[in-house]
């Protein structure tokens, strides 16, 4: 069976979900999209298709990234947020899956729980697509795969460290991390931690492909040598105690001093939105090693590898 036929039709709700060839496929796949946008060659792949689109948080990149996306391959999008649906009614989203799934082609959704997701995904037979959840962020995940590689030219062996959110982002870079076979530390202040099922998917896989993924509260520990150096917000979505998380991560910020633990020449990353001064400075995030500007362009590419893909 061809990798084309192994992904149509498929949901994307977490890079678990996925084998390492297919993930190498789906980034193969974006970065000929990205050739053939740069040329300004059309690729309209989804001509007379329509994508439905459900958002429950904010996003500037996800939303834009995707219905940009969605007209370079000639299909329509429709956005609608919860409130302004029947869901808001009391509508189930069993009956609401149903119905998009008789108009739309597939549906990008950004939500709260994994399980609403995966709920959609039960009642719908078109693909249902992960635009961030709680637990996982897996558009995000493919497009700082193909980030890393443009700029590093590899994954195996590198060193990803990351601080942040033990949080959406975080699980996801600790799933690519353990597929890939990169090394994933995570600087974390005492009695925080990422989900116990990631955590253990994880350690499992980065058995598997001789990569392992650490836990510690130790900054210089998580930074020395890194390839790849990763912040990410200290309060995600839908957290309250942001003034707590703010003190409790206050130390695990990237500046100058903490990045030049890393490799001389390792490139910083953030999923953004960004918050300067806390996690961290500007003179990082607008340095000559940031590549954030990429990161968040190649949203864009990943997230037409997989509509293209997975849209039947
Ligand atoms: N990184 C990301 O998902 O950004 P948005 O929240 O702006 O979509
Ligand atoms: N962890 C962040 C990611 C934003 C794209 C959040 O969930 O808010």
């Amino acid at each position: 069976m061809s990798m084309r036929d192994r992904l149509r039709g498929r949901d994307f709700l977490t890079l678990m979900d996925f084998k390492p060839v297919e993930i190498k496929f789906m980034l193969e796949v974006a970065m000929d999209l990205k050739r053939k946008w740069m040329r300004k060659e059309p690729h309209e792949y989804l001509r007379g298709r329509t994508i439905a689109m459900i958002f429950e948080k904010h996003s500037t990149r996800t939303r834009f990234s995707f219905q940009a996306g969605i007209a370079h391959l000639g299909a329509q999008s429709f956005y609608a947020t919860p409130d302004v649906m029947q869901l808001a009614r009391g509508e189930p989203i069993k009956d609401t899956a149903r119905i998009i799934d008789r108009y739309c082609d597939a549906l990008v959704i950004r939500t709260y729980g994994q399980e609403i997701v995966e709920e959609y995904a039960e009642y719908m037979k078109n693909p249902v697509i992960n635009a961030l959840t709680d637990l996982v962020h897996p558009c995000q995940g493919l497009a700082d795969m193909m980030t890393i590689i443009e700029h590093k030219g590899k994954l195996q062996g590198l060193k990803l460290a990351y601080v942040g959110d033990p949080w959406n982002v975080c699980h996801t870079l600790m799933v690519c991390s353990s597929l890939m076979g990169m090394n994933m530390y995570i600087g974390l202040p005492k009695g925080w931690s990422p989900n116990k099922r990631i955590l253990e998917f994880a350690e499992e896989n980065a058995k598997k492909n001789e990569s392992e993924v650490v836990i510690t509260e130790d900054l210089r520990e998580t930074l020395t040598d890194a390839d790849v150096v990763y912040a990410n917000t200290f309060h995600s979505m839908g957290h309250k105690d942001v003034e707590e998380r703010k003190r409790a991560f206050a130390k695990y910020q990237i500046n100058s001093e903490t990045f030049s633990w890393a490799k001389k020449d390792a490139i910083f990353m953030h999923c953004l939105p960004g918050y300067r001064g806390e996690e961290m400075t500007d003179e990082i995030i607008e340095g000559p090693r940031s590549v954030v500007f990429d990161q968040g362009e190649n949203r864009m590419h990943t997230e037409k590898a997989v509509l293209s893909l997975f849209v039947p």
